[in-house]
């Protein structure tokens, strides 16, 4: 297959999350949720129960998603639409509203690729525990369960977890995300509860013979050191097993990087494991692995005598390097590196780059237009690195901008935004940003037509 050729199998699509742009809260049965609850208790000044409303404007979104050349769309389901209590009782509207998206997206010929779960917890489910009580795992393969019943033979790419590591870190250790723990052995038991029930759902897709695919989301970064020494290579090295390969390895091969489960397990009496669990890890493997790509880490050297594993590394800002005003390093080469590595390790694995985008505070103009001419900037050079990589032999079969519309970014707001299309936050107008005319037109161009 020529570099053309094997750029051209990729599916080029936008993604959201239900949290972040449906709104409605509590319209229509939906139950309350992780993040209805922490914003109640976090006072932030906003919240998603009105997000960018997509939920009443959701014909008019897809429609600009269809006008933008998409040629797939990932969404999430909000699991306490579907179960207003977690498990029990379904909410047939719930289901209503995710049938409008799904159909429609077939109508307009956009590949649905739905994520089963993205971070939003019913609120029944957290009061009991979460994802540290090992009853969450049979809870979620009730809720994937429904969703595969319905929606068998109309959605065919299929993600289990969006990103366990942001969910481990920020919920269980940094305090930042529900359930605002700072606990390490809960952290580490809930990665494994993670682990484990994206296996046993692809699992349960197998048994039911459902068509498409499966897989898991990762953010897995490369991570890199300025000095070369032999404390900063340890930090490094640490950093990269706790970040990334925690969850790369358990999703590709079935098992934990061996010496950092030895540490946690030693340290921190965690995770423990149940006989055959990881046979169920093993077997289950998904059909992709899907990686968010939005940055690197840069790392030194930090408290190698600490029980805690974010103190044995800290984060370095590069000299003369290119940051947003949120900290995050533009660095495009960090995916080439990144899959280089995952090849190196795993070998061959189909990869979907399910997550690529850029947070500005992008401006409005008075014509109510948004020229985010730095999104375009971003896009076309990660985009030129996707080419790298399939030159490279790599097997990338879908790239995903985050994301499709403006919408709620977690503990940023609405001021960080994010879309290919923008939202006038006070009157909800939609209106397509010259990012989105770039796609568009990107997309064009890379099937020839
Ligand atoms: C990803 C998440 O980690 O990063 C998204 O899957 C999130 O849900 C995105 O919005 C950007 O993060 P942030 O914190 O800038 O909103």
């Amino acid at each position: 297959m020529t570099k053309k050729e094997a750029h051209k199998k990729i599916l080029w699509g936008a993604a959201s999350a239900a949290y972040q742009v449906e709104g409605a809260t509590g319209c229509d049965g939906k139950g309350k949720n992780s993040w209805d609850d922490y914003y109640e208790k976090n006072n932030l000044g906003y919240d998603g129960s009105f997000a960018v409303d997509h939920y009443h404007h959701v014909e008019e979104d897809l429609r600009l998603f269809h006008e933008i050349g998409l040629q797939s769309y990932r969404f999430s389901v909000s699991w306490s639409r579907i179960l207003p209590e977690g498990t029990g009782k379904i909410n047939k509207k719930g289901l209503e509203f995710y049938d409008r998206i799904v159909d429609t997206l077939n109508q307009y010929g956009i590949e649905p690729y739905l994520t089963i779960y993205h971070w939003d917890l019913p609120l029944p489910l957290l009061e009991k525990g979460g994802w540290l009580n090992p009853e969450i795992i049979q809870e979620f393969l009730e809720y994937c369960k429904i969703l595969f019943e319905h929606f068998r033979g109309r959605v065919k790419l299929w993600a289990t977890i969006n990103e366990p590591a942001s969910e481990v870190i920020e919920g269980y250790i940094q305090g930042t995300h529900p359930p605002q723990e700072k606990n390490y052995t809960h952290a580490i038991q809930v990665s494994h509860h993670y682990n484990l029930a994206s296996a046993k759902a692809i699992q349960l897709f197998r048994e039911m013979k459902m068509e498409g695919k499966i897989g898991i989301v990762l953010n897995p970064m490369p991570v890199d050191i300025l000095e070369d020494t032999e404390e900063n290579r340890k930090a490094r090295d640490i950093a990269y097993s706790f970040l990334s390969d925690w969850y790369i390895c358990p999703a590709l091969t079935g098992h934990y990087p061996e010496e950092m489960l030895k540490f946690c397990q030693e340290t921190y009496h965690a995770p423990m494991i149940q006989e055959d669990e990881i046979r169920v890890m093993e077997e289950n493997i998904g059909d992709y692995l899907g990686v968010n790509y939005y940055m690197r880490r840069v790392v030194k050297a930090g408290n190698f005598a600490s029980d805690k594993i974010e103190d044995m590394f800290s984060y370095v800002k590069v000299p003369g390097g290119n940051y947003t005003k949120w900290g995050w390093e533009i660095y495009p080469e960090g995916v080439v590196k990144l899959l280089e590595r995952i090849y190196n390790e795993y070998g061959k694995t189909e990869i979907i780059i399910s997550e690529n985008g850029i947070g500005f505070d992008d401006q409005m103009n008075e014509e109510g237009k948004f020229e985010d001419y730095e999104r375009i900037s971003y896009l076309k050079d990660h985009t030129e690195m996707i080419e790298q990589i399939c030159a490279k032999g790599m097997d990338i079969t879908g790239y995903y901008v985050w994301s499709a519309i403006d919408l709620l970014s977690w503990t940023n707001g609405y001021q960080k935004r994010y879309g290919l299309i923008g939202v006038d936050f006070e009157t909800m107008e939609r209106s397509v940003k010259k990012s989105g005319e770039w796609y568009r037109e990107f997309i064009r161009q890379e099937n020839g037509k």
